[in-house]
């Protein structure tokens, strides 16, 4: 097996020691507090680290668009939810097609997407199982009111072609609220419009068997809820720069490492405190934080884009000379769109790289 200086960069590194050692906290910690797990798998849109997933003991994965949850039951993952709308005729025909091949969930927010997804699965013959998606306060999807909720569940309960799953409601506004206190504060008060749904369905005589949200920022405050019955927790596998900052258990303790890395090169280094790496807005998601580099140079060394293709390591000291050819490793800024970016996973243990996961999802937002 080669090593992974030997290997050619910019490259998506993923570390597999790291990586299972996440997936057995947060399936640990699920079990610990009874609450299921359905990772969301727009964060690495790969069927092996979806099949680690389910072998760890999720009850299935999530995929925001139909092409992602094509390209990840193409790869033999078989119980998908996707967690936003999907309207259009084409791609309801498409979800009909996957509802044929698989477990399959989806979301609905309004009556007249409820009637076109109804009347598909009608004449596919295979009833579609449905969670109504709940506004909890990021405004993205979702109904605005229990009565809302209670109405859509009464057109899926007189139609043949749906069957009424549950609720959802993902609170992604509060994900990232760095302070633990403020983010519990904020999550108990914004999911009670989820309660209020639950409870006005359950009242309406509806049976709410799931109550599917949360993240990886919110999984520990959802769960102290007792509220969801399951957590869609995404980031967790690879912990980003952007998740680095927030605080997720509340005693500052980092059950979540990250694992997910950009090995770069030096290939200009001819002015001492800073030097030119080989990747840029090509080779990260820019809408985070910057990366930050980890190891191959001075401790303080810090990243700032300098192009498409290219970086500038800038060093704390700067006199420092750095040299053409020399490699860093960058923490990711943020994962999903960075995975994005890459066909596949360069996967190391220790030095070695040991395997290659190719990225199914990668560019399915179709
Ligand atoms: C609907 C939904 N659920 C869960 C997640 C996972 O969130 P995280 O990556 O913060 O764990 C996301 C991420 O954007 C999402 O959109």
């Amino acid at each position: 097996m080669p090593r992974i200086d030997e290997t050619p960069t910019p490259a998506l590194v993923l570390d597999l020691d790291i990586l299972e050692s996440n997936i057995a906290a947060m399936t640990a910690w699920a079990k610990q507090h009874g609450i299921g797990l359905r990772p969301h798998a727009k964060t690495h849109k790969c069927a092996t680290i979806s099949q680690r997933q389910l072998e760890a003991g999720a009850l299935g994965l999530c995929c925001t668009k139909v092409g992602e949850a094509e390209a990840l039951a193409a790869a033999g993952i078989a119980r998908i939810a996707i967690t936003a709308p999907v309207l259009t005729p084409a791609r309801i025909r498409r979800l009909m097609d996957l509802n044929r091949q698989i477990e399959l969930t989806a979301v609905v927010d309004e009556m007249g997407n409820a009637d076109d997804l109804a009347a598909a699965a009608e004449a596919a013959g295979k009833p579609l199982k449905v969670l109504i998606d709940v506004d909890v306060g990021t405004h993205r999807t979702g109904v605005t009111s229990a009565a809302t909720a209670v109405t859509l569940a009464a057109l899926i309960d007189g139609r043949q072609g749906l069957e009424l799953g549950g609720l959802q409601g993902y609170a992604g506004h509060v994900q990232h609220v760095q302070d633990y206190r403020i983010r519990k504060i904020r999550t108990e008060r914004d999911l009670q419009v989820l309660a209020e749904a639950r409870d006005a369905l359950r009242q309406a005589g509806f049976e709410v068997a799931v109550i599917s949200g949360g993240g990886t920022g919110s999984h520990r405050i959802d769960a102290g809820m007792g509220l969801l019955t399951e957590v869609q927790v995404g980031s967790y596998v690879f912990c980003d720069v952007d998740y680095d900052v927030v605080d997720l258990t509340g005693d500052g303790s980092r059950p979540y490492r990250n694992s997910l890395f950009v090995d770069l090169t030096v290939i200009s280094a001819n002015h001492p405190g800073f030097a030119t790496v080989d990747g840029g807005y090509k080779n990260f998601a820019t809408d985070g934080p910057v990366p930050e580099v980890t190891t191959g140079a001075p401790a303080g060394t810090s990243y700032r884009f300098f192009g498409d293709h290219f970086g500038r390591l800038e060093f704390a000291d700067t006199y420092h000379q750095a040299n053409s050819g020399e490699r860093v490793r960058c923490i990711v800024s943020h994962c999903d769109p960075t995975i994005n970016l890459y066909d596949s996973y360069t996967c190391v243990r220790g030095d070695e790289v040991v395997e290659h996961w190719p990225i199914e999802g990668r560019g399915r937002g179709d």
